[in-house]
């Protein structure tokens, strides 16, 4: 293989800059050219190419987003668009592509792969932590501490004012970040989409804490399983005598400076990304499980879904007594 693509496509998530990094030295210490294409499919589609080096990476291993951009191109849905991509990496001379992102940048890398078998490894990286075949994403611990700066805050003031505070956290359809969110910030209640709740069961649940001297609450809401805003009329009406308040964190879990655990995954996964294109494993993608590095084929990735840890609502609850 003489020259390769990178690409971040999907949603950002801090850490992808260091996974740029990894990926871009990995190719240049093993002798190969190395291709940025910016903004992801979209990018790839309108051939917006740049040869990277070096120097190119500099100074970004502690910056959030991507150097490379990125936007959700759904017109890659369409087989047309995709072959025109496949075209351009063709003229391009690109004969692999290391593509970074979340779960929808993993079936766009295994259409490209398994439509024109062309050379794709995927690494995982997405604040949500849904890609099935990893135990973490790249991001995914960022997001949780962010999340946890912003809770503790929120906390002081639900102590200070005994009141009712309900809290939600992205993750798309998963509830993977709002559990691990929930966990560590001691939250008496996680709401998730995988499980269903009733609110009869919250309300008492609520009362029962108040029965026993806990005047304020932290609930945790994955956007996946309901609006911050509707949950706390609901629970306004039902608990007249509660100050209920809500925040959504939005947008502030997907920036900033990765920490280490982001920045050392990030780094792994893209040395290892090229290593394997460069050895001939294509359709894969580089995950870690039990604190080993795995390469699960894409074909898995896309069609199997990441259990969550049910087992965190059980600890949950029982820490909140
Ligand atoms: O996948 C990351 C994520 O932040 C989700 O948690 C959230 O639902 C979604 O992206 C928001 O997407 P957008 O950036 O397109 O608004």
């Amino acid at each position: 293989m003489k020259k390769i693509g990178v690409i971040t496509t999907g949603g950002d998530a801090p850490g992808m800059n260091c996974a740029i990094r990894s990926v871009v030295r990995t190719a240049i210490y093993y002798g190969i050219e190395i291709t940025g294409i910016y903004e992801g499919f979209k990018g790839l589609y309108e051939k917006k190419f740049e040869k990277l080096n070096s120097r190119s990476v500099s100074g970004i291993i502690n910056q959030g987003g991507t150097i490379l951009k990125t936007k959700r191109f759904y017109e890659f849905k369409n087989k047309e668009i995709r072959e025109r991509c496949f075209e351009n990496l063709k003229e391009e001379k690109i004969e692999g592509l290391v593509v970074i992102g979340g779960d929808g940048s993993a079936k766009g890398a295994y259409l490209l792969y398994s439509e024109f078998n062309f050379p794709v490894v995927h690494i995982p990286a997405s604040i949500d932590n849904d890609i099935y075949g990893t135990d973490y994403t790249i991001g995914f611990d960022t997001a949780v501490n962010t999340a946890i700066d912003a809770i503790d805050k929120i906390r002081d003031t639900a102590t200070s004012h005994e009141r009712t505070f309900i809290i939600e956290v992205m993750g798309r359809e998963c509830g993977n970040l709002a559990l691990e969110v929930g966990i560590v910030c001691g939250a008496e209640i996680v709401i998730i989409p995988e499980v269903k709740f009733e609110i009869d069961k919250i309300v008492e649940e609520i009362k029962e804490e108040e029965r026993k001297g806990k005047k304020s609450c932290i609930i945790i809401l994955a956007e996946g399983a309901g609006k911050a805003e509707n949950l706390s009329k609901i629970l306004s009406e039902k608990l007249p005598d509660r100050e209920i308040r809500y925040t959504v964190l939005g947008y502030i879990q997907r920036g900033g400076r990765p920490t280490y655990l982001t920045r050392k995954l990030a780094t792994i996964f893209g040395n290892k990304a090229v290593e394997i294109l460069i050895n001939g494993k294509y359709g894969y993608m580089v995950g870690i499980q039990e604190n080993e590095i795995v390469y699960i084929p894409l074909s898995e990735v896309v069609s199997k879904t990441k259990p969550v840890k049910l087992e965190y609502l059980d600890i949950i609850q029982k820490m909140s007594i």
